[in-house]
């Protein structure tokens, strides 16, 4: 079952990531969701409309959830957590920080998961128990030890006022620390960067399952930790994400919580 399941995982992320380079850099439509900047356009839903083909096509009764069209619900225990284009604002600009991210949850826990970057031509898998890998190679997270000499990657939510505390002064503690903070555009990217010790730490308020779901497993694979920014175990309908090598993480937590 677990090599059916994988080949309709690849599958289907071809299908978006090729939806995704026909238009890169040509014209589709844009429309703003419900924020001038939260952007969708028309590649998005044809990207998705592609996965879901693929995955309908071998699953008919699995469930599904996917940003742009939400829940196709069902009984089964399997269920494919799908985001079209990670990074919607850098592929309407014609950055190539973007990717298509579909994780597989069996039992309400993440079994495989896939995140690719067709422009960069990187991609990453990881299944539970079975390692995290860019291209076949496997990944490990970075082993540095001590805050002071990481490099970070953050981003910031469209919407300020569902955010309990403020960002940017989470942001501006690590910054007077003198310490590299990236903005790179795409959740799943700078999680996937993590596991490949890229980075060292990453942290967001406000994401959504679609965002997270493949990337968690890459880290968790890839011997990283992940939790809330109460530093409990993690989950992918968790909101706000704090993902790491596991070295630094207690001394993130003590800054952000
Ligand atoms: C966004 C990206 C971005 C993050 C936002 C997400 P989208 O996803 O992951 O890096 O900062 O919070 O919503 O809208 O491009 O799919
Ligand atoms: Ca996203
Ligand atoms: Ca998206």
């Amino acid at each position: 079952m677990n090599d059916l399941l994988k080949n309709t995982l690849l599958r289907a992320v071809h299908a978006g990531a090729d939806v995704l380079k026909q238009y890169f850099e040509g014209t589709f439509e844009i429309r703003s969701k419900d924020t001038l900047n939260n952007l969708v356009t028309e590649v998005d839903n044809k990207a998705e409309d592609a996965i879901i083909e693929v995955i309908k096509s071998v699953f008919p009764d699995h469930y599904i959830l996917s940003e742009e069209i939400g829940e196709l619900s069902s009984a089964s225990s399997y269920k494919w957590i799908i985001d079209p284009i990670d990074g919607t604002v850098n592929f309407a600009h014609g950055i190539p920080i973007c990717c298509v991210s579909i994780g597989l949850e069996f039992e309400s826990k993440m079994l495989m998961g896939v995140v690719f970057n067709p422009f960069m031509n990187e991609l990453f898998f990881a299944e539970k128990n079975k390692g995290a890998f860019l291209n076949n190679r496997q990944l490990k997270v970075s082993i540095k030890d001590k805050l002071e000499s990481a490099c970070l990657v953050t981003g910031f939510p469209y919407r300020w006022v569902e955010v309990e505390k403020d960002p940017i002064a989470v942001f501006e503690k690590f910054i007077r620390l003198g310490l590299p903070v990236r903005r790179l555009g795409s959740a799943a990217l700078d999680l996937c960067w993590v596991a490949a010790g890229r980075f060292d730490g990453f942290w967001e308020y406000n994401l959504n399952p679609w965002d997270i779901a493949a990337g968690y497993l890459m880290i968790e694979e890839a011997g990283g930790r992940v939790s809330n920014f109460q530093g409990h175990a993690y989950n992918v309908y968790d909101k706000h994400t704090l993902a790491t090598n596991g070295y630094i993480h207690e001394e993130m937590l003590a800054l952000i919580g």
